[in-house]
């Protein structure tokens, strides 16, 4: 999948943005401050995710601004579509999506459209942070891959919610324990789908990672990554995901009921779920060195990258954040080795940082505008 235009204007900084990307490198060059990566993330928001910083919706029109658009054309092999995204301030409908030319209701209708995946400073949370970022992580590669699944995602957070909320009213004496069974085989329905899911997406990640981390180690290490489920072990996901596996799940959420009244939140299901990351049989997340959880996390995502171009025969568009004048010569050049047929926009305060065979536009960027686009092989 290649982006073959962008056209962004009033979004946060950025203004009368306006290009034909280079189907391979777009090296995106400029001081501090100036609008690099809000150009990944206008276009970024287009594939129906979070922005990958955090940002707000209301935080992506200029400050002082009215409106903001973001469009792109993007061509799979097969055709082009146009997404685009336009937000104003104060308008009884502040958000449009279209799609090819049809309005849409939100953005999940984009989500299975502009494929990408995004390498930023931040990754290394993946590793280091809390348990969350590690599943947020997996959810969201494996919802890549099968958008149902955010479906079943979203379900069951509604039903916690409920659960949680019920917890409350009972441990304070208004309602009755029995309330809880019903939300309680909800979870366990949606909870069983999401484990079997998570379990199948890290076994086919942890081979990948495998493979991957012992390149990027030359040879020397091991990266392994394990489902530590709440609920089952390692040897339940041989059975098939049915009636058994919603029954185990369920009793156990019965199980902590108690307790679970007693504190007012859930202990039990795919919400205290783990994905241990280990290096050489250690947990990176204890006793990585910063080399290592920056290499795991490189790894993880280079992984995600490659699980998703064999499923759909097509490669995601690959947008690295100040990531690669980080890593030294040889890292590069692993990096841009496995994402090599992959059209990348990368951005970088210093393009002379740069491996010397990246070559392609390099779009300057000051104060939020384009300055100057040039080409390498000029
Ligand atoms: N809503 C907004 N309106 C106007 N400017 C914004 C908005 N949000 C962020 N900015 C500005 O965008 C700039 C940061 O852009 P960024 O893309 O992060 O820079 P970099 O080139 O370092 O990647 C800052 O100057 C910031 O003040
Ligand atoms: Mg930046």
């Amino acid at each position: 999948m290649i982006v073959t235009y962008a056209d962004i204007d009033g979004f946060k900084n950025l203004s009368g943005i306006s290009f034909a990307p280079d189907l391979k490198y777009n090296i995106i060059v400029g001081p501090n401050a100036q609008g690099k990566t809000n150009l990944l993330e206008a276009m970024w928001i287009l594939s129906g995710c979070r922005s990958f910083r955090g940002s707000k919706e209301k935080d992506y029109i200029t400050i002082g601004g009215n409106r903001m658009s973001s469009k792109i054309k993007i061509h799979d092999g097969a055709r082009e579509q146009k997404i685009s995204i336009e937000m104003t301030r104060n308008a009884s409908s502040p958000k449009q999506i279209v799609l090819n030319g049809v309005k849409q209701k939100g953005t999940r209708a984009l989500f299975d459209v502009f494929k990408c995946i995004a390498f930023i400073p931040d990754d290394t949370e993946i590793i280091k942070g809390a348990p969350e970022r590690r599943r947020n992580f997996i959810d969201m590669a494996a919802s890549q891959l099968n958008p149902v699944f955010v479906v079943h995602i979203n379900k069951h957070g509604a039903v916690m919610n409920q659960r949680n909320a019920l917890l409350k009213e009972i441990m304070q004496g208004n309602a009755g324990a029995d309330v809880l069974e019903v939300w309680d085989r909800q979870a366990a329905h949606e909870g069983t789908l999401i484990s079997y899911m998570r379990n199948e997406y890290i076994a086919r990640i942890n081979d990948i990672c495998g493979r991957l981390y012992r390149i990027i180690s030359g040879g020397s290490e091991e990266m392994e990554l394990e489902y530590r489920s709440s609920v089952f072990h390692p040897h339940d996901f041989e059975r098939p995901c049915g009636d058994e596996a919603y029954e185990q799940y369920y009793r156990k959420l019965r199980e902590s009921s108690e307790y679970d009244i007693r504190t007012g939140t859930t202990h039990i299901g795919v919400n205290r779920d783990e994905i241990l990351i280990k290096i050489n049989g250690l947990s990176a997340r204890d006793f990585g060195s910063q080399g290592q959880i920056k290499s795991a996390a490189l790894v993880m995502k280079l992984a995600q990258a490659e699980i998703y171009k064999t499923k759909s025969k097509d490669s995601p568009v690959v947008f690295l954040d100040d990531v690669m004048g980080e890593l030294d010569e040889g890292r590069q050049r692993f990096v841009f080795d496995i994402i090599k047929d992959m059209q990348v926009f990368l951005t970088t305060p210093n393009e002379s940082a740069l491996l010397p065979e990246i070559k392609g536009k390099i779009l300057r960027i000051s104060g939020g505008r384009i300055t100057d686009v040039s080409s390498h092989w000029e």
